[in-house]
């Protein structure tokens, strides 16, 4: 069925005659000055609020069906290195004492889930993210492993994923994850230049990072995932194409191509990185399209707004079958409705909303301690943030609206208002369809900022990352 959505006609405003070219046309609409949420979740984590807490998040997992697997994450909040550019959430040490202490505390919240859990739920996929996970040696990595299987056994497809910073794993290690089951590995690397890797405090050479890849092939990980930044201080089209060509000869399964997200005032580590080492907006996004097309160019399908993916690999199938899905690791195949979120500052999803732990490490073991779970903030979902949710979805992982699949929601009809405007905003970069409308190719870098249109909290005044 085509549906009829109103559109003013093209080359209306700044664009007449294509004398603006496609740049300062994007620049009109926003790429380089608004600053929007990544759209890991909808709402965003700045609109969850201390009034929704451990006991909806009791409440949320009473009601989880056991014929449904979960998904698990637990969050590891230790580095031995605290690169500069970093925005995660990590405390950097030298010894092992508050890692064990931690992972005391991680054992008590799994005994808190399964006081709470119904029995029969299953776990479809686990991933360990920090921080950095690899900083357990051996006999962790299978004690936590083993305690969360005990809670929630594995499903029979269950899969398994962990964030490897190549300069912290060894055989050892990687012979410990195998055994408990990793599936995924995802390995750190950001850039290969030395000036690039001295500017942001990470040191890491090739050598090492083949080396890593190789034993995790050799221990019979099949899907392998390579994070790399663009905008870094003194990257340069030339530094970068040399780091890709590294990047292509380590031949990862998939590759994420995150915009360097500079925000100081967050993350203070970051105050050392000089503003004047860092591109202008438009080397930054001449640096995006260059390797994008550099990873397109040699057989990666682009997915999503920033995550590249073989033709076999699982993320690329999921995307082709239209069952990308966005959550708070980024893009994911996963189809598990639920993500339980274990340790400090994780996030839980469920059907009715979302759950942050308390973020601060102290804070969430105090929680554990007082016997409660350890939810300090969320927010329940009602049935206009259910739709509007579906439709950023959508745009962030298809570029497109499907009217036909909004129409399950009773309320869809709300937001032809701002089909419309969207349509009407971005008349260069949107076309309407038989199915809805579409962000076209050359309109991709302002998904974000089109898919801020359906955002009901986009008034919040927040700390989000620039839109390019
Ligand atoms: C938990 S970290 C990586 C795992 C591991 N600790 C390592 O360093 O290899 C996850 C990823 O987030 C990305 N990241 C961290 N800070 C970022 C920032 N400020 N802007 C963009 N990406 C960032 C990096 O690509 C990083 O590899
Ligand atoms: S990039 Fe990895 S190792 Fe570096 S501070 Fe962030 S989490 Fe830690």
């Amino acid at each position: 069925m085509r549906h009829l959505i109103w559109r003013k006609k093209p080359g209306d405003g700044f664009c007449q005659n294509g004398r603006m070219t496609h740049l300062a046309n994007l620049r009109r609409l926003g790429l380089f000055d608004a600053r929007v949420p990544r759209y890991t979740s909808y709402p965003p984590a700045t609109a969850f609020t201390v009034q929704t807490g451990a006991d909806f998040q009791a409440a949320c997992i009473k009601a989880l069906d056991p014929a449904t697997p979960v998904s698990v994450y637990i969050h590891i909040p230790f580095c031995e290195r605290l690169c500069w550019f970093c925005a995660c959430r990590t405390q950097g040490t030298t010894t092992l004492k508050p890692v064990d202490n931690y992972l005391r505390v991680v054992k008590d919240e799994l005994a808190l889930l399964r006081a709470t859990l119904p029995s029969g739920v299953r776990m479809g996929q686990m991933h360990w993210g920090g921080g950095t996970p690899t900083i357990l040696p051996p006999d962790m990595i299978r004690a936590l492993a083993q305690a969360v299987k005990d809670v929630i056994p594995p499903a029979d497809d269950f899969s398994f994923s962990v964030e490897i910073d190549p300069t912290l794993v060894d055989d050892a290690k990687i012979a410990a994850l195998a055994e408990m089951g990793m599936t995924r590995a995802s390995i750190g690397i950001q850039d290969f230049a030395t000036d690039v890797q001295k500017a942001i405090g990470r040191a890491q050479s090739f050598a090492a990072t083949k080396t890593c890849v190789d034993s995790l092939r050799a221990a019979g990980i099949t899907s392998l995932n390579a994070d790399l930044v663009y905008g870094l201080p003194f990257q340069t089209p030339e530094k970068l194409a040399r780091t890709i060509a590294k990047v292509r000869a380590l031949d990862p399964d998939r590759i994420a191509l995150f915009g360097y997200a500079h925000v100081p005032t967050f993350s203070k580590r970051q105050k050392l990185i000089p503003d004047a080492a860092l591109p202008g907006e438009e080397e930054r996004y001449a640096l995006a399209r260059q390797a994008a097309h550099a990873f397109v160019g040699s057989g990666y399908q682009a997915i999503g707004i920033d995550h590249f993916g073989k033709p076999g690999d699982s993320l690329t199938q999921a995307a082709n079958a239209g069952h990308l899905r966005r959550n708070f690791q980024g893009y994911t195949d996963d189809t598990c409705p639920t993500l339980i979120g274990i340790g400090a500052s994780s996030i839980s999803q469920f059907a009715q909303g979302y759950v942050q732990n308390a973020s601060a490490t102290a804070a969430y073991i105090e929680r554990i301690a007082a016997g409660t779970l350890a939810g300090h903030r969320g927010y329940e979902m009602n049935a206009d943030d259910r739709l509007r949710a579906e439709a950023i979805n959508m745009l962030m992982c298809d570029f497109e609206i499907d009217l036909d699949k909004l129409r399950n929601h009773p309320n869809a009809d709300s937001l032809a208002p701002v089909h419309a405007e969207i349509l009407e905003t971005f008349a260069d970069y949107v076309v309407p369809t038989d199915k809805g409308l579409l962000i076209t190719d050359a309109g991709r870098p302002l998904t974000r900022i089109i898919a801020q249109r359906y955002d009901g909290f986009s008034g919040i005044a927040a700390q989000y990352s620039q839109a390019s």
